[in-house]
């Protein structure tokens, strides 16, 4: 008698999977989170995939840019959001120079994001030569790669600051050959960050894996966006961003409410107390004077 399996409502979403939503043309929808509850609500609001990018050193940590970012920080925060997450795939970024120094160090520092992260894939920037190697190697190790070209935001030294990248022809030229680069060392997916519309589309319309675009027009395979933008928390809002709620006003609102009402003494009310015998707090203070009291060095009482 073969037992009864029942199946799987909302199947976990593969690296794969978002692959043949490229070939069904049904829009990719990726956001990120950074911690157990956010990504909790993000996962169960039906995203495909959540990245934990290294934006939460902006976001959750208040640095300046993603360089500051360690490999703890973005394992601590991938295994939260692994917690959370039961249905999107989880992608955890790689952060600046854990893989960019040494081969090794890529390769078992993208395996802690998997083994310790709980993530199903990593991203990493950028299309060097070493980093065409790590994803080849990340990917028969059996790491599913996310690329990520255009607006690198680890490379913020050198580009100067984080304008649109590919304007121009030669610029425009070495993004599509970036992205085709990552498709053939075996990416399952590309981030194009920041680039014109135009030229994103022609890159989607090049690579045979979906491109993922911020700031990058409509006509990419699907679209990533910073968990904090979208939702109103974010303190400056980039352009590409659109803001679906206003969670900063909510949040302004209810703490300003919850401080009146602490103050006026308003909170807690009689819904938000419990209650006891007052003859059995006598008892209890009679009991606190007899075994307690001489420890406090005076009558508290
Ligand atoms: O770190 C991040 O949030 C990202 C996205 C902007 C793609 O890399």
């Amino acid at each position: 008698m073969s037992a009864q399996v029942p199946s799987d409502p909302t199947p976990r979403v593969t690296a794969s999977a978002l692959g043949a939503m490229k070939a069904a043309a049904r829009p990719i929808v990726v956001l990120t989170a950074y911690d157990y509850h956010s990504a909790r609500l993000v996962d169960a609001a039906g995203v495909d995939a959540v990245l934990v990018g290294d934006s939460l050193g902006m976001t959750m940590l208040g640095h300046a840019s993603t360089l500051s970012v360690t490999v703890d920080d973005m394992l601590r925060a991938t295994a939260s959001v692994s917690r959370a997450v039961s249905h999107a795939l989880v992608i955890a970024d790689m952060p600046f120079m854990s893989y960019q120094a040494d081969y090794a160090e890529g390769m078992r520092n993208a395996g802690r994001m998997l083994a310790e992260g709980g993530a199903q894939a990593v991203k990493l920037e950028g299309a060097t030569f070493d980093t065409i190697a790590l994803v080849e190697g990340l990917v028969s190790a059996g790491v599913p790669v996310m690329g990520h070209v255009g607006l690198t935001p680890q490379s913020i030294n050198v580009l100067g600051g984080y304008a649109t990248q590919g304007k121009l022809a030669p610029a425009a030229a070495q993004v599509i050959a970036d992205a085709i680069a990552l498709d053939a060392a075996g990416a399952f997916a590309i981030v194009l960050e920041c680039v014109p519309a135009e030229l994103a589309a022609r890159i989607t319309a090049l690579v045979t894996v979906p491109t993922i675009g911020i700031g990058a027009g409509v006509g990419c395979d699907g679209q990533v966006q910073v968990f904090h933008d979208v939702l109103g928390l974010g303190q400056f809002v980039p352009r590409h961003a659109k803001r679906y709620a206003a969670l900063d006003v909510e949040i302004d609102r209810a703490v300003t409410t919850y401080a009146e009402e602490v103050r006026s003494k308003a909170f807690p009310a009689e819904e938000q107390s419990t209650h006891m015998d007052v003859d059995v707090l006598a008892e209890a203070e009679i009991l606190f004077a007899a075994e307690y009291a001489d420890e406090f060095d005076g009558d508290l009482l």
